[in-house]
């Protein structure tokens, strides 16, 4: 090619991508389950609808590593992430990061779940838009329920009962691998999720209550963590200790729990053709310490927000809005069994068709309960922080819940200083 033509050429071409103002725009998002896969496909159909191209950044699947990394990369005002799939908690502490989503979005926050979208708006600012929410439910094994002659259990003492029972039968016919529960208890903040859960159905709190009183140093609170201390090593294996979410589903999937604590992405991939569980298993709400009391879900859910470092705003916010639009949480619904934040899909036949139990799911996620991240604010981090570690101590038998919980009052006294 002469000179002349080459220029032509390239002149040629950066005609045409001005016309077109295609965007290359960059979106985090978290690896659990199925959640990378489906991400490309919708990216898919977006890139097509719009002309934009859309990379994925795959981060790690615990909640608590995603949010160092994301901390680390807007604090050096990191260009090149324009979209950050975001954790219910995190509204607060990152909120100077994104920028406010309010005016672009009001055609469709109406949509949402009220609750949903007061809890990504800090300061009158929507910092991040709603793509799914989330609200665990206890996974039992219906064949070896009715094998043994046992009913779902409403009480933690008749879950770990039960949960013996079925492991030494199953164990004692062959079954040498079997375990009665599976849950998270690595040092992370899904173990803050399972330990509030303990907690409140038990009668010990929130950790820090809505009024930002600290009250995690109680009897209830302490006995209730000394209960899920006696289920390591018993009904449930050491290793549980090491577990987030997609370890705990290993164990259940190939057949190896008869009962697991884990969200809604569970249940779809537990129906797979790939599980050993495929069809043979129910959730219901977790137990409660005393028969007959509200079970304590704890709240979980993740958004997107758009980076204020991002020189491409405009697209991402078209982004943003594509990925939690109605249509594309019914297509999560259908496929990933994650609960829409948007209140007619839980009436929608397909979705009811497809997932069973999501309809008696919207209940169960509006009485949820939130992890104190309103209330303490940029200081939720060190909150959670301190709250596993305590209770990982508990459980790995370095010193009882109550010196433990005692201790973690007072540095978390200091972590609050004057105010939150
Ligand atoms: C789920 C929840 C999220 C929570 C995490 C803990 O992903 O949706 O809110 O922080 O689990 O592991």
């Amino acid at each position: 090619m002469t000179l002349l033509l080459r220029t032509l050429t390239v002149f040629a071409a950066l005609g045409a991508a001005e016309m077109t103002a295609a965007a290359e725009l960059s979106l985090a998002a978290n690896t659990t389950g199925k959640n990378v896969n489906f991400m490309r496909e919708q990216l898919d159909l977006f890139e097509k609808q719009t002309g934009h191209k859309v990379n994925l950044v795959t981060m790690p699947p615990s909640s608590s590593e995603q949010f160092s990394q994301y901390r680390l990369w807007l604090a050096a005002g990191n260009k090149d992430v324009d979209v950050y799939q975001t954790d219910v908690i995190w509204a607060p502490q990152l909120a100077d990061q994104f920028i406010d989503l309010a005016e672009a979005t009001k055609d469709v926050v109406g949509d949402h779940f009220l609750s949903i979208i007061a809890s990504q708006t800090v300061n009158g600012r929507l910092v991040a838009l709603p793509i799914f929410t989330d609200a665990p439910a206890l996974y039992y094994r219906k064949d070896l329920l009715e094998k043994h002659g046992k009913t779902p259990p409403r009480t933690w003492d008749e879950l770990a009962a039960t949960a013996k029972e079925i492991q030494e039968k199953e164990r004692a016919a062959g079954q040498a691998d079997i375990w009665g529960f599976v849950f998270q208890a690595n040092a992370y903040e899904g173990l803050t999720c399972n330990a509030l859960e303990w907690i409140k159905s038990s009668g010990g709190g929130q950790i820090v209550e809505p009024d930002g009183t600290i009250s995690v140093n109680n009897e209830m609170a302490a006995a209730a963590i000394d209960r899920a201390k006696e289920w390591i090593g018993t009904i449930a294996p050491e290793g549980v200790l090491a577990y987030q979410e997609e370890e705990s589903r290993g164990v259940w999937q190939t057949g190896n729990a008869v009962f697991m604590r884990n969200w809604p992405y569970a249940y779809a991939l537990g129906n797979g053709d790939d599980s050993a569980v495929k069809g043979k298993f129910e959730v219901m709400p977790l137990p409660t310490a005393n028969d007959g009391e509200e079970p304590s879900s704890a709240l979980g859910g993740w958004n997107l927000a758009v980076s204020k470092y991002s020189d491409e705003q405009e697209a991402a916010i078209e982004l943003v809005k594509f990925l939690s639009s109605k249509a594309v949480q019914k297509e999560r619904a259908l496929q990933l069994s994650q609960l829409p934040t948007i209140a007619s899909l839980y009436d929608d036949p397909d979705v009811a068709a497809a997932q069973p139990f999501m309809p008696n799911w919207k209940p169960i996620f509006e009485s949820a309960v939130p992890r104190p991240s309103a209330v303490t604010k940029v200081k939720y981090n060190e909150v959670s922080s301190r709250f596993w570690s305590a209770v990982h101590n508990t459980l790995s038998g370095d010193g009882t819940a109550a010196e433990n919980l005692e201790l973690l009052e007072v540095e978390l006294t200091e972590v609050k200083g004057d105010s939150w």
